[in-house]
């Protein structure tokens, strides 16, 4: 029989409603300016094609995720020189998780009473970006999320993530160390080419975009941040500015160690017949 309801217990049901992520990230997580320096940036750049959410994962969805990534990494070793040198020091796996499997729906009897910390913060992360970052009405389909173990001398170069393999969103959680993000101004080329990743030095026009991106944060990028900027991490000890409240340039100094990306990426939509 189900127990009454009492002042006190519906008190610990509305704590418990209110500090659940996914509750709050439904609602309330909005992205922070404040982690992106737009000071560079050219003026046609749209401020709107990239999201940082600090704080988006909880420390023990942050756990459960390099657990689980350690385990199917095992046998892996870190890679010197991948993707046409693109990424160099890391190891790469894919994150499946029971949605992404074709003969399983997101309420299997396997894991639907508990499902793991993990599995839980990337269905919550991929329900976030089809609600805040979705600009067609279309059904989106995602990809397998891929984890990316940098090593602290690892690097990650400027480049488009491929057009022909995923579509409108590139979103990624950052664990274990803070790190700089820079987006650059790309030519047409890169949109031509066949690699999954591709690294060009021709640019067009001058410029750049910094995101800060502290562990357990969430980035975004859609729109021009996706398809004709490159995107890259700055080496250790680089300077991410901001522009402080008495409108003064800071600087903070980011050392990054080794980090770990689950990178989020949606299918490519096929032309309509
Ligand atoms: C990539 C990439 C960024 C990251 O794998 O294509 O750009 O945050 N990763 O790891
Ligand atoms: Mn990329």
């Amino acid at each position: 029989m189900p127990s009454p309801i009492t002042p006190r217990s519906l008190q610990t049901l509305l704590r418990s409603v209110s500090s659940s992520r996914a509750f709050a990230s439904s609602f309330e997580v909005s992205p922070d300016p404040t982690h992106l320096n737009l000071d560079y940036a050219p003026p046609s750049y749209d401020a709107h094609s990239a999201a940082v959410y600090p704080n988006f994962i909880t420390e023990e969805e942050s756990k459960s995720i390099i657990k689980e990534v350690s385990k199917r990494m095992k046998r892996r070793r870190f890679e010197q020189g991948h993707w046409d040198s693109v990424i160099v020091g890391c190891r790469e796996v894919e994150l499946v998780i029971p949605n992404d499997l074709p003969s399983d729906s997101s309420t299997s009897n396997s894991d639907k009473d508990s499902p793991p910390l993990f599995v839980n913060a990337i269905r919550r992360t991929r329900k976030h970006l089809e609600a805040k970052h979705l600009t067609h009405s279309e059904s989106i389909r995602w990809i397998p999320c891929h984890a990316i173990d940098l090593s602290a001398d690892g690097r990650l170069d400027a480049h488009v993530d491929s057009i022909k393999f995923s579509g409108d969103i590139v979103a990624g959680i950052s664990l274990l160390s803070d790190s700089i993000m820079r987006l650059k101004p790309c030519s047409e080329e890169w949109k031509s080419s066949d690699a999954n990743h591709t690294a060009s030095s021709s640019l067009q026009v001058e410029g750049h975009v910094d995101l800060y991106l502290p562990k357990l944060s969430l980035y975004v990028l859609a729109g021009m941040s996706r398809f004709t900027y490159t995107h890259e991490l700055l080496p250790s000890g680089s300077m991410f500015e901001f522009t402080n409240a008495e409108s003064k340039i800071e600087g903070v100094r980011v050392d990054r160690g080794r980090r770990l990306s689950v990178i989020f990426r949606d299918e490519l939509r096929t032309e309509k017949k």
